[in-house]
């Protein structure tokens, strides 16, 4: 649309808006990306109009565009870094081209550089359902010779000057999603993962806050790559003090090549901006996760329940044990039995057999037949483990192809967890792959593979001596799409040490994630807070484990490990025959409940808190019909426990509030007053106003413990 003259473009959702102004001769520029405007709301005029040439400067100023570039009057970071044998280093977009695909949702920017010989399209696309805004890159060498490319961003976002805030996960195997947040400055804000997998350190998104926002009020942004491999994003101060934000890929040096005519696209960023604090943001990210998401069948079914045998038996496999484990957990009620590491050729520990994916004659001398029948009768489905991008070096794999593993020439080969990665973008590495998971698959009736990839990359090289992170991803992703169209009812569990794979990109193909290797409650309540406030709830994956937890030797009731895990995709990991009666009809219980909740813990939103005195809450579902958990981390140092404030709820409506967990040695529950009674019994009835302002008085607890509720409006 045109004001005075000048173009716009304007996309909207529900609740932000993008306005970038056309301007002759240049990128289109970055006006605006915020709260949503009214729908014919634009500048009132060219960027240029509102402000005057500051001295020592060009005398044509340059604003952040949609892509800013190196060389030709933008000082600032560049969303190209490219050479061609060090010519064409500077680039500029001198003609655009625009493409709507759908009026005011999605359009497609064609930039032309005819000096550099080069164009590049930005995509754009505003999901009104979610408010996230799709961002994505695709630059073409339009010229005779090769161009080096070292970055390209994915998306370049307009922070506004209040931004002050850039809060991001951070953490390692056995302790993900850790929040951290940095203050945001004139010094250059970067993150950078060259793990060539996800990696648990370096999550490929971040949030920046406005000063004073908080989980539930005030001005946030969130962006997250979509992508399983090395990346990189940035946040730099403008001289406008406006911020730009850059996401994508990380390339290792002479990674990208680009031949006249090819073309490089980058992975999707989803982007959103949300007024309603942390939550808001949170919730924006879930519901687009979930339009991405590609269901066997075409829609999500209650998520099966699962029991995992890996801390319950390790490596130490037979049949027998194995079905006896089976039993007991259709005995608990779960509903899917997933067999782990160690029921493959000669794997009695992690030094040996990747690679040799057929089945243990020792310890199934009969293959996996019979206990997949056996699994399959008792009315459980049948999941197997894999991590099919691995080779032990002692594996009959190896030693008949030990070219296989991604390599450099002279270097030593350098394992990690005893084992190598090979080279996927091979087609006879992916072709071998393919053939041994087809194998697996046709002959049982496996519904669903946990897919692992226990290590990092390093000396990523190929034969030809060149880096291979990047085609290792894309040679993974295509991997992972066979399988999937050959076995389209199978789903799948991305897992990497627990958290290393766990992005937007992964989850096109995965339906479930493994959160962490780490099951203690106490960790996993911070673990799955971290996780919850970029990814949604039905795809992680959360274990009631043992006590003490072994990652980290800490004891918690059986009531607690639940309650924690409850939220997820909910399953027990532990030796589930050794357990007392009476914890296993603990455990059949909180699996009752799990399956009865699950549809409202795994729809709607999630909304975060934290009431003080460490009491840490989480509710789910609709503002009408909540699912509410208040843990209590910690000992209270109050006399008093402080009510917990719901701001979702409506003030105009009465809720009725009952206390759902069951009552048990960890419950911690008191029942000394009327209303604590009350909550146990019929329900409380109270005000929504009153919830919104003041909070619910929850009864006192005991640390490590976790009072659930419904809330739900009359
Ligand atoms: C990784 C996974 C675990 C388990 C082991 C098996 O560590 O995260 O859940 O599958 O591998 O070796």
């Amino acid at each position: 649309m045109q004001v005075h003259g000048t173009e716009f473009i304007a996309l909207h959702g529900r609740a932000s808006s993008a306005i970038l102004e056309l301007a002759p001769g240049e990128a289109p520029l970055w006006r605006y990306w915020g709260p949503r405007l009214a729908d014919h709301a634009r500048p009132h005029g060219p960027i240029r109009d509102g402000r005057a040439r500051p001295s020592f400067s060009l005398d044509h100023d340059q604003p952040l565009t949609a892509f800013p570039t190196f060389g030709v009057g933008w000082f600032g970071q560049s969303a190209l870094i490219a050479h061609r044998d060090g010519r064409d280093f500077a680039q500029a977009f001198t003609e655009t081209q625009v493409h709507w695909i759908e009026p005011e949702r999605r359009v497609e920017l064609t930039l032309i550089d005819p000096v550099a010989r080069l164009s590049v399209r930005v995509c754009l696309a505003m999901d009104p359902a979610s408010d996230v805004l799709t961002l994505s890159s695709r630059l073409t060498n339009d010229g005779p010779d090769d161009i080096e490319v070292q970055w390209l961003a994915a998306a370049v976002l307009p922070l506004p000057p209040v931004a002050s805030h850039v809060g991001y996960v951070s953490g390692r195997h056995n302790g993900e999603f850790q929040p951290c947040e940095d203050r945001l400055g004139r010094a250059l804000w970067r993150r950078e993962n060259r793990r060539g997998i996800t990696s648990h350190d370096a999550f490929p998104g971040a949030i920046v806050r406005e000063a004073g926002a908080t989980q539930d009020a005030g001005l946030v942004y969130g962006a997250q790559l979509a992508w399983s491999g090395n990346h990189a994003q940035m946040i730099e101060w403008l001289d406008d003090d406006r911020f730009q934000w850059q996401l994508g890929e990380g390339f290792a040096p002479g990674e990208v090549r680009l031949a006249p005519g090819a073309s490089l696209v980058t992975p999707q960023v989803l982007a959103t901006v949300s007024g309603a604090g942390r939550n808001g943001v949170a919730q924006n990210f879930h519901a687009a996760i979930r339009a991405r998401m590609v269901w066997p069948g075409g829609a999500m079914r209650p998520r099966p329940t699962h029991l995992n045998t890996w801390e319950g038996v390790y490596f130490d496999h037979d049949e027998a044990t194995m079905k006896a484990l089976a039993t007991t957990a259709a005995d608990l009620g779960l509903e899917r039995f997933v067999l782990d590491d160690g029921w493959f050729h000669r794997r009695d520990n992690d030094t040996r057999a990747l690679g040799d994916w057929r089945p243990d004659s020792r310890k199934y001398p009969r293959g996996l037949a019979p206990l997949a029948a056996h699994v399959t009768a008792l009315g459980l489905e049948f999941g197997l483990w894999v991590e099919p991008e691995m080779v032990n070096p002692d594996s009959d794999l190896y030693r008949a192809h030990p070219d296989w593993a991604l390599r450099i020439e002279g270097r030593p080969r350098l394992t990690a967890r005893n084992q190598l990665v090979l080279d996927v973008g091979r087609p006879e590495v992916a072709e071998y792959l393919f053939s041994q998971l087809a194998a697996l698959l046709e002959s049982l009736p496996i519904r669903y593979l946990k897919w692992d990839h226990n290590r990092d990359l390093t000396t990523a090289g190929g034969p030809d001596g060149r880096a291979r992170y990047r085609t290792q991803t894309l040679a993974f992703y295509a991997l992972i799409e066979r399988i999937r169209a050959t076995f389209p009812a199978v789903e799948i569990e991305s897992c990497a040490g627990g958290g290393g794979r766990i992005d937007a990109g992964v989850l096109r193909y995965a339906h479930r994630v493994w959160t962490s290797d780490c099951i203690d409650a106490v960790s996993r309540v911070t673990i799955q807070r971290g996780f919850l406030q970029f990814l949604p709830p039905e795809i992680m994956g959360a274990h009631v484990g043992a006590a003490p937890a072994h990652s980290t030797g800490r004891s918690q009731t059986l009531a607690f490990r639940a309650a924690v895990a409850l939220p997820g995709h909910f399953g027990v990991e532990l030796d589930a025959g050794a357990l007392s009666a009476a914890d296993r009809t603990e455990l059949s219980v909180w699996v009752a409940l799990q399956k009865s909740l699950r549809d409202r813990l795994h729809a709607g939103q999630v909304w975060l808190g934290d009431a003080g005195d460490n009491l840490l809450w989480q509710a789910h579902g609709q503002a009408a019909d909540l699912i509410l958990l208040v843990h209590r981390m910690a000992p209270s140092t109050l006399r008093h426990t402080p009510s917990v404030r719901l701001p979702m709820l409506d003030a105009t409506r009465r809720y009725r509030i009952r206390r759902i967990d069951p009552p048990g040695p960890g419950s911690g529950a008191s029942a000394a007053t009327a209303n604590f009674a009350a909550l146990k019994g019929d329900g409380l009835v109270v005000d929504g106003a009153w919830l919104c302002a003041s909070g619910l008085t929850v009864p006192p607890s005991k640390a490590e413990s976790c009072a659930i509720f419904t809330v739900t409006a009359l």
